[in-house]
């Protein structure tokens, strides 16, 4: 994935001339299309299927009082350990995981070594119950499990270390088991504002969006007057400086959130969460990647603001991962920025003809996260009759970069011109590409590699009756088109209009009922 889309012109790593910076990546030609069309969904889906949603865009720089409030200065940390002979720092955490991770795959390995032995009579439920081998590794699963989960949950950093030293877990580098005290390291990245002379503040690249919505409940509230329940929506970067970075653009230092605040009347904050859930679940499904991709996983420890979260887990080819988080984040917010800034931060509801610090329902998805399910679920290595292969994006036609393409067959006898006139009937309203060179079946292959759902051939029977064979991506079938026909075919297949009636069906609008 990471070599296809260097090659296709997706993403490239930051700065890379000067050997990249680590977990920092820029968006291409084709990935900035294919971000920007998730943007889209995403913005639409909120702002013009609800009423009541509204947003805006916040600057990334805050007043540093507001991390202080939203407890980002004090509890924004991971737990953090070097090998003194490698030199090298890990999350504590992410190698006590890891560890877990290695007892599960020896009784995964037990498992498949027995089902191979037993055939159709094994019964594997029996066998995890009754092994000896199995139930010795799940006893220690169990034990350094909730010994983990208690180090974490009481930030008992002494005794994350001591669980690393009795596991006998070594530097996967240096290989040995020389370890320094494990201590807390804030994730948000600092600068200074104003020349130090005379006095820099210190501030703070945002670690999340959210923030900058909280601060201005009042000015969208008032400016907009908006009635409980509503929601406030933004798009934009996050910063954070994380340990471990890995897997591509799903754990980035700089990275794009899709998130939206809506503001309930307190009680009401679960029926809400519920509705939410739902909600985003169906958006990320009327995009035809696979309902069997999606699963939620709901949080068992809860952070201390919160009263119910989950996750929108996604399968990426390393497992279900976190690409969503919905959280009922309580009064937390709005009032702790109301105790540090000493302003009153409250909503008159006339209908209870009362006042109150309204609670918050929290939908957060990561862009760059999104994009990697996408082009991990459409990326495909086909097979072909005659030996041949193909690489596909099968992208759902609404995200894919570029929309169509217009191919003359040769480059000479009018047809280059034909294949510009019929471009400029669609350029408007698609994103589309003009190729011109090598044969036909390299430029299908090409656009197949990034995605395009159309490919537009101009022959010499075009400059008589005006039709062009149109090849589909996915069924590489063809088909011959009028050119008058062809605005109509495309924009069909990529109208998000389709998507949102899947979720909220003919009416076009997200009961709030
Ligand atoms: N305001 C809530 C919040 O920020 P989060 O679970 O920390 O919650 C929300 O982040 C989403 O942002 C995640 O589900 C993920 O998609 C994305 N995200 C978080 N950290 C990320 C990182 N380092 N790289 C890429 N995406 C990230």
């Amino acid at each position: 994935m990471v070599a296809h889309c260097k090659e296709y012109g997706f993403v490239f790593p930051s700065s890379e001339i000067y050997d990249g910076l680590g977990a920092v990546y820029d968006y291409g030609q084709n990935g900035v299309e294919l971000k920007n069309n998730i943007k889209r969904y995403w913005w639409d889906s909120m702002t013009l299927l609800h009423e009541n949603i509204v947003g805006i865009d916040a600057a990334i720089f805050m007043h540093p009082t507001t991390w202080k409030a939203s407890g980002h200065v004090d509890a924004f940390n991971d737990p953090l350990i070097d090998n003194r002979d490698s030199k090298k720092r890990y999350r504590a955490d992410v190698l006590i995981e890891d560890q877990l991770g290695k007892i599960e795959e020896k009784i995964n390995k037990e498992v498949e070594k027995a089902a191979k032995r037993f055939g159709d009579s094994f019964d594997e439920a029996m066998f995890r119950q009754t092994n000896p081998r199995v139930l010795e590794h799940q006893k220690h699963f169990d034990e350094l499990h909730a010994r983990y989960k208690k180090a974490m949950n009481d930030s008992d950093l002494a005794e994350l270390k001591q669980i690393i030293l009795d596991e006998e877990i070594v530097c996967p580098i240096s290989g040995t088991r020389n370890w320094t005290d494990v201590r807390q390291f804030n994730l948000m990245f600092q600068t200074e504002m104003g020349s130090t002379a005379d006095g820099a503040m210190k501030i703070y690249l945002r670690p999340e969006t959210a923030q900058g919505i909280f601060v201005n409940f009042l000015n969208v509230q008032k400016t907009g007057r908006m009635k409980i329940p509503f929601g406030i929506a933004q798009i934009g970067k996050a910063f954070r400086n994380e340990i471990v970075a890995r897997q591509f653009v799903f754990r980035m230092r700089e990275f794009e959130q899709m998130e939206m605040q809506f503001f309930v009347r307190p009680g009401e904050e679960l029926k809400w969460f519920e509705h939410w859930k739902a909600f985003r679940l169906k958006w990320h499904k009327a995009l035809g990647l696979g309902d069997e991709k999606y699963r939620y996983h709901d949080h068992e420890k809860l952070a201390h603001y919160a009263n119910a979260a989950t996750d929108i887990e996604f399968l990426m080819p390393f497992g279900f991962k976190e690409v969503e988080g919905i959280h009922s984040r309580t009064n937390f917010d709005l009032s702790q920025h109301a105790k540090y800034s000493g302003k009153k931060i409250e909503y008159f509801d006339p209908e209870l003809n009362q006042s109150y610090t309204p609670y918050v329902i929290e939908t957060s998805i990561g862009v760059d996260r999104m994009f990697l399910s996408v082009m991990c679920s459409a990326y495909k290595e086909e097979q072909l009759e005659g030996g041949d292969t193909r690489v596909v994006l099968n992208l759902p036609p609404v995200l894919a970069p570029v929309k169509a393409c217009v191919m003359p067959l040769v480059k000479k006898d009018g047809l280059p011109e034909k294949a510009r006139e019929i471009m400029n009937l669609l350029k408007f309203d698609f994103k589309t590409a003009y190729d011109e060179k090598d044969s036909i079946g390299k430029r299908y292959r090409r656009q197949d590699a990034i995605g395009t759902p159309f490919c537009i051939t101009v022959d010499h029977d075009t400059l008589n009756d005006n039709c062009v064979t149109v090849r589909y991506r996915d069924t590489m079938k063809q088909d011959r088109v009028h050119i008058n026909d062809l605005h109509a075919l495309i924009a069909n297949a990529v109208d998000m209009k389709q998507l949102y009636k899947k979720i909220v069906g003919d009416s076009m609008e997200d009961s709030m009922e």
